[in-house]
């Protein structure tokens, strides 16, 4: 099969797409964030309702927000006050996923040196998603709580979108749903209207090349394994 050059960028950037759990504090460019998002908005999305909403976070306003959430995730009294107002995760894990859901917790770990016992170590790096693992941008998605599942796929096009922009820009994301549990701290700062419910957050910055957890690579299925070709 001949590469073109059309094909070879365009799978860079989606195979180069890795999720950052360290960046550097080199500030991102506003203009690259915009473009970023313009780029990402074209994503499609049914009858063109375009049913996502982001709140970018820089210099205070996304320190007043992590500083509010870890706050609360270090009080255990606190923490079990908050709760995800919809379901990201089944309620009854079965194999394959539970599988695949282990053994990307463990290699994380394992990277980071830390053993199945340290539950504080484990905590703290869960803690680090709080402050976006230090990445100098902080997104918030929120989506219209009168939209149904469709438009939440429309979201993950959008989302996908944001990243593999990044990509062609020399920076890096990981998007995180752990903000959800916080969707209350969420509210009250960014004073999210009632209509809106928090999506995910996602940090976007460059890349720390120095750090260990940033050279965890995912495992994927073969096509083999997940494709029926049929005639
Ligand atoms: C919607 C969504 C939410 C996620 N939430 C988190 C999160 O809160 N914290 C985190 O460290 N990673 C999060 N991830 C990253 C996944 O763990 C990661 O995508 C998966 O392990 C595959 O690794 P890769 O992104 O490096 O290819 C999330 C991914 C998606 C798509």
């Amino acid at each position: 099969m001949i590469e073109t050059p059309a094909q070879k960028i365009v799978d860079e950037a989606i195979v180069s797409r890795r999720s950052i759990r360290a960046f550097l504090p080199t500030p991102v460019a506003h203009e690259d964030i915009e473009a970023i998002l313009q780029v990402a908005a074209r994503a499609p999305s049914g009858t063109n309702t375009q049913p996502w909403k982001v709140y970018v976070l820089t210099g205070a306003s996304k320190e007043r927000l992590s500083a509010a959430i870890v706050a609360a995730y270090r009080d255990p009294d606190q923490v079990k006050q908050h709760a995800e107002e919809y379901s990201y995760y089944p309620s009854r894990w079965i194999s394959p996923y539970i599988d695949r859901r282990r053994k990307v917790g463990w290699d994380l770990y394992s990277l980071l040196g830390l053993s199945r016992e340290n539950k504080a170590g484990m905590h703290a790096q869960h803690g680090r998603n709080y402050t976006f693992f230090d990445a100098p941008v902080g997104m918030i998605f929120t989506i219209d709580r009168i939209m149904e599942q469709g438009s939440w796929l429309d979201y993950g096009m959008f989302l996908q979108n944001i990243m593999v922009a990044a990509r062609g820009r020399g920076l890096d994301t990981c998007p995180q749903a752990a903000f959800t549990q916080f969707h209350r701290i969420i509210g009250e700062q960014l004073q999210l209207p009632a209509n809106e419910m928090v999506v995910c957050g996602m940090a976007l910055g460059y890349a720390d090349p120095d750090k260990v957890e940033n050279s965890l690579v995912t495992e994927r299925e073969p096509v083999s394994a997940f494709v029926k070709f049929m005639d």
